[in-house]
């Protein structure tokens, strides 16, 4: 099968679908690879890097999209190249279809199969494709949520940690998966006072077990939402729901009860986004204020810092390519119930139920074992 990797366009994305060991396993298994030129300049990978280990260099994104039959991609294809996607062609990338109509219906229209890395589902219910991006975001949502707390970037000019004898900030966590996790995790070691709330209370118990003393589990509803949110000085957004749109969880109303200078790093803006007044936004100009709250609400957070998000990503990604690529998409999917899951659009339907349900459309199933 011959497998192409287009540069990624998306404003500030550094990282790339493939690295060089990847280019080695799938020529050392029969594949042909299509690296376009430049493509891993971002993550600090070369051409000369992919040509050692077997890819063909190409000069444009176009003739990748001509030659592959298999696209892998980082983000999802933006307007531009909308028009190159070949019908019958599969591509395998972040799709996030229930928070942008526009895509789902060029996808559609291009008749393409859109395998969709945020719905490939273990039989354990886990995420395999979107844990390290999460990882990544949640670690990072601190990072960023400390810098936008300091004054000169319009925050509350308040150390996350504190110092002895001046409290630390309060910072509330709303969903408690992988990005909430982890999130945790940075600003409670940082010393803040950390709550995280979920609705799984399975998972609050697990988080209590697991998580230090400064960080509190509570229960997810619209009223503690309303008492925690009045008190954070850092909020971030966590939640998911499967393939739907993220529910708002915190309404434009609702802004009113946070502090001035208070920061809001919506995580899950990629689906939507919890807050109501989220809107995305770029690494270029990644905030905005609303009511005199900072929101941070960048759809591509893992983008930049491409070196450890390429290779987080690559890690995981690399096994569906080779399975992909080897037994073709019908076969893997047969056998393997994931990928089934992660199959999006095919044949111009919507073959993902919450996605279909989004937009009112009939759905149909990918393979029989889906
Ligand atoms: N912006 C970015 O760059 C970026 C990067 C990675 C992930 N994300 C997004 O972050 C979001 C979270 O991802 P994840 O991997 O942590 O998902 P996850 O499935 O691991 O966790 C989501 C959690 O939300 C909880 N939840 C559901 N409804 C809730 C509610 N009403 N109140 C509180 N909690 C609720 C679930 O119980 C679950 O524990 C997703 O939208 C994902 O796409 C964004």
């Amino acid at each position: 099968m011959i497998v192409g990797v287009p540069k990624e366009i998306k404003t500030d994305e550094y990282r790339v679908a493939m690295i060089p060991v990847g280019v080695e396993e799938l020529t050392r298994a029969g594949q042909q690879v299509l690296i376009e030129t430049g493509a891993g300049a971002g993550s600090g990978i070369t051409d000369g890097d992919y040509g050692n280990n077997g890819a063909e260099i190409v000069g444009s994104a176009a003739e990748v999209y001509r030659r592959a039959e298999l696209v892998v991609k980082v983000k999802e294809p933006q307007p531009s190249e909308w028009p190159l996607l070949r019908s019958g062609q599969v591509m395998l990338t972040y799709f996030h279809f229930a928070a942008d109509e526009p895509l789902l219906r060029a996808v559609l229209e291009s008749g393409i199969t859109a395998v969709a890395y945020e719905t490939i589902r273990d039989d354990r219910g886990g995420h395999p494709l979107l844990t390290p991006m999460s990882e990544v975001a949640g670690r990072m949502s601190i990072q960023e949520g400390a810098k936008y707390l300091e004054r000169p970037q319009e925050g509350r000019g308040l150390l996350l940690g504190g110092v002895p004898g001046v409290a630390p900030a309060h910072v509330v966590v709303i969903g408690g998966g992988v990005v909430g996790t982890n999130a945790a995790k940075v600003a409670a070691g940082l010393g803040a006072h950390v709550v995280i709330l979920d609705i799984n209370v399975d998972r609050l118990r697990y988080l209590s077990d697991i998580l230090p003393a400064n960080v509190t589990t509570l229960y997810s509803d619209r009223h503690t939402i309303r008492d925690e949110i009045a008190r954070a000085d850092l909020l971030i957004g966590a939640v998911l729901l499967e393939g739907a749109r993220t529910p708002q969880l915190v309404t434009r109303h609702d802004l009113k009860r946070m502090q001035a200078g208070a920061v809001i790093v919506d995580v899950s803006i990629d689906q939507g986004g919890c807050v109501e007044t989220a809107r995305p936004t770029t690494h270029s100009q990644p905030t905005y204020m609303v009511d005199g709250v900072v929101h941070y609400c960048v759809t591509n957070m893992p983008g930049a810092v491409g070196r450890t998000s390429t290779y987080a990503l690559t890690n995981v990604t690399l096994p569906y390519v080779l399975e992909i690529a080897g037994a073709g998409l019908d076969a893997a999917a047969r056998r393997n119930a994931a990928i089934a899951r992660g199959i999006n659009v095919r044949g111009g339907r919507v073959t993902n139920r919450a996605v279909a349900e989004t937009f009112g459309l009939e759905w149909a199933r990918a393979v029989e074992s889906n």
